[in-house]
């Protein structure tokens, strides 16, 4: 694994965007995993400055990791509406090439289905990652097992209030989302793994240092063969580097 500490997330955002740079400049077809939460807004950010530089990313397609079942598109807490509003209202991907799964399927074992069709025919050509801060990678929770492919997931207690963050109070928070599974992410040819602050310092050391195991989902990116992990001084604490 190449581990890479910056001194701040506006730094190392910076450093995630012109990886993803690379990516879109040099395949005929890109295809961007993405995923939503407080960490990746810099990287993002750094992004939309690239595009604005002239970036073209008009042939670029993108598949999110994962949605709160419940939450229409245009509900401001789900997924669409953060990925609309930190990026795709802001870069000319075309809307039907933007990908995430329906929270609000009425047959939920059938969108899951659909969104491993819609992974199998776009290849990740790279998958970026955030941590929760009980190693969970999407929605993938710690667990006896560990599911391969998008499926529906019960949401942890530590989970639902680490996220009341971003809704009105701990109740509004969906209890449960689709997640791409852990074999969709490991498929992905290139990953970055991005967190920032002193909260993920013991994760992040567990998840990269300890063996593999399922109570710390992102511990199984060890096994991937092309992972970046791209921390501030904060998170990567607890390394020994
Ligand atoms: C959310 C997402 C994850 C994300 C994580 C960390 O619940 N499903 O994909 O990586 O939690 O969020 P944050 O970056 O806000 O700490």
């Amino acid at each position: 694994m190449n581990i890479r500490v910056f001194r701040t997330p506006s730094d190392a955002g910076i450093y995630a965007a012109s990886i993803l740079e690379r990516v879109v400049t040099s395949k005929e077809r890109p295809v961007l995993g993405l995923a939503t939460g407080g960490t990746v807004i810099p990287l993002y950010e750094a992004f939309v400055n690239l595009v604005r530089c002239g970036l073209d990313v008009s042939h670029v397609t993108t598949l999110n990791l994962d949605e709160y079942i419940g939450l229409a598109p245009d509900h401001p807490q789900s997924y669409r509406a953060f990925m609309n509003e930190h990026l795709f209202s802001k870069v000319g991907i075309p809307a039907e090439s933007t990908h995430l799964p329906n929270g609000i399927a009425s047959d939920l074992a059938a969108e899951c289905e659909r969104y491993n069709a819609v992974i199998r025919k776009n290849p990740i050509d790279i998958q970026i990652l955030g941590i929760g801060v009980n190693g969970h990678i999407g929605f993938n929770e710690p667990s006896h097992t560990l599911i391969t492919g998008t499926h529906v997931v019960n949401l942890s207690a530590e989970t639902i209030k680490m996220n009341a963050r971003f809704f009105q109070n701990e109740e509004e928070v969906p209890r449960q989302a689709i997640t791409m599974g852990v074999q969709s992410i490991l498929q992905a040819k290139q990953i970055i793994l991005l967190a920032f602050g002193e909260h993920k310092a013991e994760i992040i050391r567990e998840a990269l240092k300890d063996g593999i195991r399922t109570d710390v989902p992102a511990s199984i990116l060890q096994l991937h063969k092309d992972v970046t992990v791209i921390l501030d001084e904060q998170s990567a604490s607890h390394l020994d580097l």
